[in-house]
């Protein structure tokens, strides 16, 4: 018996990775992680599965769940939205999973920032632009920020931001980040992005408040923050120029 942790993608259901899909398809047990877990990706679980919405769950209770599967012999598919590696409260599972000596997987998912640049159809680093993307948050009620990660150390690098979970403290965030970026530098909000009711709005940060206080956007959104959002004179990488000599394409060669 294994508990198969499984990135479940950002919302649409065919995001979802082939190994989760058949990880999921052989798990006679599927815990899934709230809203944010689409019931497009709940349709993968065999016929007769024990489906269990997690978010009303405690820690203790979510291990039950896994224990009691465990001592029936059966596999769990065990569902987070987007990718397991950031925010997603795996870690804490997984260090009880290893206490019971109960077996687990990982398979990574695409997190919420891809499906947001997909959605913007913009790449986030750029030759001279951007070289750096920095996947952060603002700190909320149950969890505080670390001293050494604040918006305002980050911003210092003028690297491309993609801010989880803030979409509530945008007046704090572009607060934080004007004296650094400038009014003038480009912000995304992209609300619940690769679900059927995705929504796209693009500013500065001069202006983007006053354009979310005219269409509200709650809970589900990323906010992304750089030049590279809407720089259009940036270099060519050196990767595909004709001059450049690399391994696959000697200089010289076809
Ligand atoms: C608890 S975190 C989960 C992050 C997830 N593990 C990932 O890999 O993207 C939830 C936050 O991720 C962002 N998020 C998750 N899904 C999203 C989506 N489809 N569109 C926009 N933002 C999303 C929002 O900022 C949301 O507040």
């Amino acid at each position: 018996m294994t508990v198969h942790f499984i990135g479940a993608g950002p919302g649409a259901a065919d995001l979802l990775t082939l190994r989760g899909r058949d990880l999921i398809a052989r798990s006679p047990v599927c815990l899934y992680a709230g809203s944010l877990v689409p019931q497009g990706v709940l349709a993968f679980c065999p016929q007769g599965a024990r489906i269990v919405d997690t978010a009303p769950l405690s820690l203790d209770a979510i291990l039950a769940e896994m224990e009691n599967a465990h001592a029936q012999g059966m596999d769990v598919a065990r569902l987070h939205s987007g990718d397991l590696s950031i925010w997603s409260a795996a870690g804490e599972q997984m260090r009880r999973l290893d206490r019971l000596g109960i077996p687990y997987t990982m398979t990574p998912g695409v997190p919420a920032f891809a499906a947001a640049a997909a959605a913007l159809k913009r790449e986030l680093t750029l030759p001279e632009v951007a070289q750096s993307l920095v996947l952060t948050r603002t700190s909320g009620r149950a969890s505080a920020m670390p001293p050494t990660e604040t918006l305002e150390v980050f911003a210092r690098s003028r690297a491309t931001l993609a801010i989880h979970l803030s979409i509530h403290a945008l007046a704090r965030v572009v607060a934080e980040l004007t004296p650094h970026y400038g009014a003038d530098c480009p912000v995304a909000i992209v609300f619940r992005a690769s679900w059927p009711d995705e929504r796209i709005l693009r500013a500065t940060l001069g202006r983007i408040e006053a354009l979310v206080a005219a269409e509200p956007m709650e809970r589900t959104a990323l906010i992304l923050v750089g030049a590279a959002l809407a720089a259009e004179e940036f270099r060519e990488s050196a990767l595909y120029d004709a001059g450049y000599d690399r391994r696959f394409r000697p200089r010289g060669g076809d």
